[in-house]
């Protein structure tokens, strides 16, 4: 068995926030959702999280993700935090096997870094293996200190460290596994004997290099890679790292970018091949868009937006909750919430779907082959039938659907008698 425990009860004092520091998003989804992903990805079963700090605003922003919550009151450090943790899950889960223990604040760790370290630690029969790093600055880092055999003798936290340890580059990353029985054993001895009077997690790692267990300790070649965040300077560092790998992976998978440098895109986010993304463009996380489109200079994507193959988006257009069939047109000054666009649909120059009445959201169909005049103003709940065509100004007030194949024009909106638009 292979339990995880997500350490998450600590303030965050350095982001200054009245938000816990695992709540801040990280390209548009929480901090702590970074590790819990992948620990999910892991098959870990239970996956404790510990919570502290704005514990209710943490367990209901996860609410139905098959979290087992652990909470730690009050936060007397790593080692306490996940003793609190391991304790939890062994309630659930019993003391056999092993237990994955992770800060919180890791979102940049790759999957394939943890499955090494589970793979070494099998392989070695380890009571507990841990991720090591040698990085350029190791400051605000557990630094690692070893014997002539470098076996792992010492971790020492910056603020315990003398000049000499505070020298030393590779530090601790804030991964572990551990037999859950050796870590039960082990914190049961563990004191909180330091710089700030906490129980330390390091110190549970110290106690068992010590006592002559296995400890191995796996290393972490990029150094981005093990980025934590405690300041929103490092949030910011953090997110702009995690940007540049997504970009790479949409551009890899056959998305041409103009300027990726001024292409914003979340967690989430994919794009078919052959679709060109335009500068400026600010795509936020859960959208999808197919292949051989066309998205903008200066496009604001939402969440839930559904965009289908060769679609133009084009110039100040925003698009949210709504899905654009193939070979439609927004091109320019355009709002579309809440609404299902068909295919061959034109939405015309500075159309709006007013999706809000000041009390809730309500939705628009456009069916296929619409043509909406520049300047339409679709008030929701409204339905534009096929080929029907708005003319430029038009404002179709709520419920007065427009009938396939037909024109209406004016302020609001008449059907004209005359006109009804023959199939292409
Ligand atoms: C910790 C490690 C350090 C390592 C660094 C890597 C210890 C003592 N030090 O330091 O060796 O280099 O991570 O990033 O473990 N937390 C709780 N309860 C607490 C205290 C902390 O849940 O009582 C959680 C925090 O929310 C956070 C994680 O544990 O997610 C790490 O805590 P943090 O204070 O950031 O530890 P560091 O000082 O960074
Ligand atoms: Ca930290």
């Amino acid at each position: 068995m292979l339990m995880s425990v997500i350490l998450a009860a600590g303030k965050g004092t350095r982001m200054v926030s009245d938000l816990p520091k695992v709540l801040h998003p990280v390209l548009g989804v929480p901090l702590l959702d970074h590790v819990v992903e992948k620990v999910a990805a892991l098959g870990c079963e239970p996956r404790v999280v510990v919570v502290g700090h704005g514990r209710d605003l943490v367990t209901s922003r996860f609410d139905g993700r098959g979290l087992v919550w652990a909470l730690q009151e009050p936060q007397l450090g790593t080692g306490h935090a996940a003793s609190v943790g391991v304790e939890r899950g062994v309630e659930v889960a019993g003391e056999d096997g092993d237990v994955l223990i992770l800060n919180g604040d890791l979102p940049l760790l790759e999957m394939a870094t943890l499955e090494r370290l589970l793979e070494r630690h099998r392989a070695a029969g380890a009571d507990l293996s841990l991720l090591t790093c040698e990085k350029s600055d190791p400051t605000g880092y557990g630094r690692i200190a070893r014997d002539d055999a470098q076996r792992l003798v010492d971790i020492v936290e910056e603020s315990d460290a003398d000049e000499a340890m505070r020298a030393r580059r590779e530090i601790n990353v804030g991964v572990y596994v551990f037999r859950i029985r050796v870590f039960r054993e082990l914190f049961a001895r563990t004191g909180a004997n330091n710089a700030q009077n906490e129980y330390y997690l390091t110190d549970v790692v110290v106690a068992a290099a010590r006592g002559g267990l296995v400890v191995e300790t796996v290393p972490v070649e990029s150094e981005a890679e093990i980025a934590q965040i405690n300041t929103r300077r490092e949030l910011a560092e953090v997110s702009e790292t995690l940007r540049a790998r997504l970009l790479d992976e949409l551009m890899d998978g056959g998305v041409t970018m103009i300027d990726p440098s001024t292409v914003h895109v979340e967690l989430g986010v994919r794009i078919g091949k052959d679709t060109t993304i335009l500068p400026y463009v600010y795509i936020e996380h859960d959208v999808e868009i197919g292949s051989g489109c066309e998205i903008g200079p200066f496009t604001h994507l939402r969440p839930g937006t559904r965009i289908g193959d060769n679609v133009r988006v084009g110039n100040f257009v925003e698009i949210k909750a709504s899905s654009v069939a193939s070979r439609s047109k927004v091109s320019h000054l355009a709002y579309v919430g809440d609404a299902e666009v068909g295919e061959d649909v034109n939405v015309g120059a500075g159309t709006i779907f007013a999706n809000y009445d000041g009390v809730r959201k309500n939705r628009t169909v456009v069916k296929s082959g619409a043509f909406i005049g520049s300047g339409t103003i679709l008030v929701a709940p409204v339905t534009v039938g096929e080929r029907a065509v708005t003319g430029a100004g038009a404002v179709v007030t709520r419920g007065k659907d427009v009938p396939d194949g037909s024109v209406v024009v004016g302020v609001p909106a008449k059907q004209l008698r005359e006109a009804s638009r023959p199939r292409a």
